[in-house]
């Protein structure tokens, strides 16, 4: 039987929202204490702590070394990808922030400016962030597998006065350059008549150096003569990040993130979700350049005087599908977070868990996953061979920390597999219909949340709060609209199934489907086409692309698909992993021209389904059936 303490912060947290938030921003130093939660004059765009002010990198690193844990560890890089490694205390950690703080205000970067970062997973990475929020400037991190003209459509949207980068990110099977992805980006954004960034700053890494050209600084040269830079105060509703993310059209939606909602909201998720604390050492195995990485290997960890891992390597093949549990192990890791896609590779490689044994895991007492559906024969997997909880967790880009999950740190729930928990506090979600009708307890539907978000959540799109409105809020007014469907079943529990739009999720990194079709409608040899995506047991899901030749293609389909695979990997990069497309003599469509791609993806995932009445040629979906069906 659990405690109920869950169940009374939930119900506090809905009944008097004023009185939990006020109390959970106590966990954050304010330059300024907010004497008011949430300010909703301008609903439904709402906003948290109006009054506050704060700085974000001195509460994550400047008061650690003020209360006496400047020597603890707090950042530990291990890179099996380059055999580096590497350990910043957190007064290290403070002395470069401050530095690179100092260096980007010596070119130009004031409060309010924005930065994009362009790196791989090193300590560097840590640190720019870091010294963005220390100036109150407003980070853009750009995940490394995007190509050149992902990068320039959110340097245009940013209009960043500064580019970090480096000379090259590691893959296990090839460098990656990263100056000649920036150089081509910022031709594209030259070319569209977008701002350009006056500087961009180059981290040298041994791997693989970069030849400068003029214009391009070299990261050590402009640190060296810099003078570190105090923490600027910054309103709690100022943003501290800007982080794109796919939305069902090819341009990616840049979700905001405020300083003030974000700090409370995340340090109360570390201490009530993950029960982590100062001193735990805590592993997430994701990316900066996703909001998991944003928010649990970056800020949340050491918003809590914790040590956070940051590892520059895969899941298998660096150099073995024990590499998980030599780090976990090396360091004592208390909590490790990860995508189940990252246990499918390991399980695919190591059934039997045989590496698991040859290291301590002694102190590792959870596993949490989230970023896909974590299918149960996963979940049994993994707690079965590791012998600990395995905790499912739900939530997006837009909402910066967990929706549902089980509170670890506050009442350890019981797991129901398949099952991402109990809504936390703060999220009033909602099962509704087409018409916006609440769903009765196991009846599948859309996923809603009353509003307001709490904090944490995004306040608007950048530069855009109109298709904020338009994308989450328009759909069931008084609502956000998640983009996923599931149920809530009689004890409450949230089972989320998949998303609803044409964002797809593949090896936990999310996708634009309606990008993909962008680039496949641009050969002169299509007339139409549509990517879906398809059950994939690795990695989840896989797009697959159908496309109709245009009268008189003279093109073989084989040529034609190397082609299409070769402009999604150019276009959108080799994270989309687009391998497979197939040419059709049409698509099914509605009278009024709807490609019916729901309807195509349920065929293709084994689901039995309604053909819509409005469909215009029956056929078309019979003649498509046995290319839907996955190749065996
Ligand atoms: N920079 C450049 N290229 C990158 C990259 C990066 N940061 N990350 C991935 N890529 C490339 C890969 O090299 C690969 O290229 P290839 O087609 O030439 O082989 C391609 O993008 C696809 O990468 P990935 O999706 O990682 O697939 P994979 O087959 O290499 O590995 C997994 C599969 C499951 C091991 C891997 O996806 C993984 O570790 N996933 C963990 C999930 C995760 O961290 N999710 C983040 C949200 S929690
Ligand atoms: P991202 O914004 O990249 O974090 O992706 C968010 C999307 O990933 C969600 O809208 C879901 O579709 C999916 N997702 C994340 N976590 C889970 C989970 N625990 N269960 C099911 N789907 C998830």
């Amino acid at each position: 039987m659990g405690t109920g303490a869950y169940r009374e912060q939930y119900r506090r947290s809905l009944d008097d929202p004023e009185a939990f938030w006020l109390d959970a921003a106590r966990a954050v130093d304010w330059v300024r204490p907010p004497t008011v939660a949430l300010d909703d004059t301008a609903a439904p765009l709402y906003r948290w702590f109006p009054d506050g002010q704060l700085n974000t990198a001195a509460n994550a690193l400047d008061r650690h070394v003020d209360a006496g844990r400047g020597e603890q560890d707090a950042l530990v890089w291990d890179s099996p990808v380059t055999g580096g490694s590497a350990r910043y205390s957190y007064r290290r950690l403070r002395d470069e922030v401050a530095t690179l703080a100092g260096a980007l205000r010596s070119l130009g970067v004031a409060k309010g400016d924005r930065v994009v970062i362009y790196l791989p997973m090193v300590p560097e990475a840590v640190v720019a962030m870091l010294a963005c929020a220390r100036l109150g400037a407003v980070h853009s991190v750009v995940f490394g597998g995007f190509a050149p003209k992902e990068l320039a459509a959110r340097i245009a949207d940013a209009a960043p006065k500064v580019v970090l980068t480096a000379s090259c990110g590691v893959e296990p099977t090839r460098v990656v350059e990263y100056v000649p992805i920036v150089r081509e980006a910022l031709q594209l954004v030259r070319d569209e008549g977008a701002t350009e960034p006056a500087h961009v700053v180059v981290l040298q890494r041994d791997t693989a150096r970069a030849e400068l050209r003029d214009g391009e600084l070299d990261w050590n040269e402009v640190v060296a003569s810099a003078a570190p830079a105090d923490p600027v105060p910054v309103a709690a509703t100022d943003p501290l990040y800007v982080l794109y993310t796919s939305g069902t059209t090819g341009k990616p939606k840049g979700v905001v993130r405020d300083n003030g909602g974000h700090a409370v909201a995340l340090a109360w998720s570390m201490s009530a979700v993950y029960g982590i604390g100062p001193g735990d050492v805590w592993w997430t195995a994701s990316d900066v350049g996703w909001v998991v990485g944003h928010s649990y290997i970056v800020y949340a960890p050491l918003l809590v005087g914790a040590t956070t891992v940051l590892y520059e390597g895969k899941p298998v093949g660096t150099p073995d599908a024990g590499a998980f549990w030599r780090v976990a192990s090396q360091y004592g890791v208390h909590a490790l977070f990860t995508a189940p896609t990252a246990l499918r590779a390991i399980k695919r490689v190591d059934p039997d868990g045989a590496e698991i044994g040859r290291y301590d895991l002694g102190a590792l007492r959870t596993l949490f996953l989230a970023g896909e559906r974590l299918d149960p024969q996963t979940y049994h997997w993994a707690s079965e061979r590791l012998g600990i909880p395995v905790v499912d967790h739900w939530w997006q880009t837009e909402t910066g920390w967990p929706i549902a999950a089980n509170p670890r740190g506050l009442e350890a729930l019981p797991v129901k597999p398949g099952s991402a928990t109990v809504p936390m506090p703060g999220w009033d979600v909602r099962v509704l219909d087409q018409a916006g009708r609440e769903q009765p307890a196991g009846r599948e539907g859309a996923i809603a949340v009353r509003l307001p978000l709490p904090p944490g959540s995004l306040p608007t799109l950048w530069g855009d709060d109109e298709r904020f409105v338009a994308s989450y809020l328009s759909r069931y007014p008084g609502y956000y609209l998640s983009g996923d469907s599931g149920y809530v079943d009689s004890d409450g529990y949230l089972f989320v199934m998949g998303r609803t739009d044409d964002v797809i999720n593949v090896a936990g990194h999310r996708l634009s489907t309606g990008a993909m079709e962008a680039v496949l409608a641009a050969h002169p040899a299509v007339a139409e086409c549509a990517v879906i995506g398809v059950a994939d047991p690795l990695k989840g899901q896989l797009p697959r692309g159908f496309v109709v030749l245009k009268a008189g293609a003279d093109i073989s389909e084989e040529q034609l698909a190397k082609e299409l695979v070769a402009a999604v990997r150019a276009e959108i990069g080799p994270v989309a992993g687009f391998r497979d497309v197939a040419v059709v003599d049409a698509l099914p469509k509605t009278r009024s021209g709807k490609i019916l791609r729901a309807t195509m993806r349920g065929i293709a995932d084994g689901r039995e389904v309604t053909v819509p009445s409005t469909i215009e040629d029956p056929t078309v979906l019979d003649r498509l059936r046995s290319a839907l069906r996955p190749p065996s």
